[in-house]
């Protein structure tokens, strides 16, 4: 089955709890969360004081996705907030294999992600060390942007690096995912599928949700 992790970067902010109970009670897997900087990435969302809020209102796994520079320093404080993945940026400044290793020691999931930009090679020295890749399809910042169909090639090029090496790495995707472009990223190897603006715009989110569950299977 896909896993689906909705993107609370379109949620209401002013009701973060109950945005999480309805992406729960629609049969979302995990909530992903979007943490931006102002420096890696051109916006600024939230960080560990309101991950730590929302924590209360679910037992939801939370999908961390950060953008931001030197992650390292922030690995204890995203974990004590509680996430339970935790995804940086191969591009992201600092050493980013530090970032990995303190996520892992923390028990917590550790995964790398790749802008539209970035050459795939830049993944490499991180995959034996990760159990996620997340392959962005729009330039990360903001919501709503078209799927860059360029990217494509990036998740198949990772699925065969996970046959060459013995490895089942989970492969997600952000970033323009609807029905359509969600079939095209399933079929070429992603097994998790993130989606904002296509899930959320909708009154009831359970039935495309349950639809792209079943992608890879039909
Ligand atoms: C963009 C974020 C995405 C974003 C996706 O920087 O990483 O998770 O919320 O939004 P949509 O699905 O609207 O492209
Ligand atoms: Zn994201």
């Amino acid at each position: 089955m896909t896993i689906i992790s909705p993107s609370m970067l379109s949620a209401d902010f002013s009701k973060l709890g109950e945005e999480l109970k309805r992406i729960t009670d629609a049969g979302a897997d995990w909530a992903h969360l979007d943490v931006m900087d102002g420096m890696f990435v051109p916006n600024i969302t939230f960080g560990p004081p309101v991950i730590k809020a929302i924590r209360r209102h679910s037992d939801i796994v939370f999908d961390a996705h950060l953008m931001i520079q030197d992650p390292a320093r922030y690995i204890d404080a995203f974990a004590d907030a509680g996430c339970d993945r935790i995804t940086v940026h191969c591009e992201a400044e600092g050493d980013i294999h530090d970032a990995i290793s303190k996520i892992r020691a923390r028990g917590l999931v550790p995964g790398i992600s790749i802008n539209p930009e970035t050459d795939v090679s830049m993944l490499e020295p991180y995959l034996p060390e990760v159990d996620m890749v997340l392959v962005m399809t729009v330039h990360p910042g903001f919501g709503g942007q078209s799927f860059i169909h360029e990217c494509v090639p990036k998740i198949s090029h990772v699925r065969a690096w996970c046959e060459e090496n013995g490895r089942d790495l989970d492969i997600s995707v952000d970033g323009g995912v609807n029905p359509e472009t969600g079939r095209i990223c399933v079929d070429a190897g992603a097994n998790i599928l993130v989606a904002g603006s296509s899930l959320f715009k909708l009154p009831d989110m359970g039935p495309t949700i349950a639809e792209w569950k079943g992608y890879g299977r039909n």
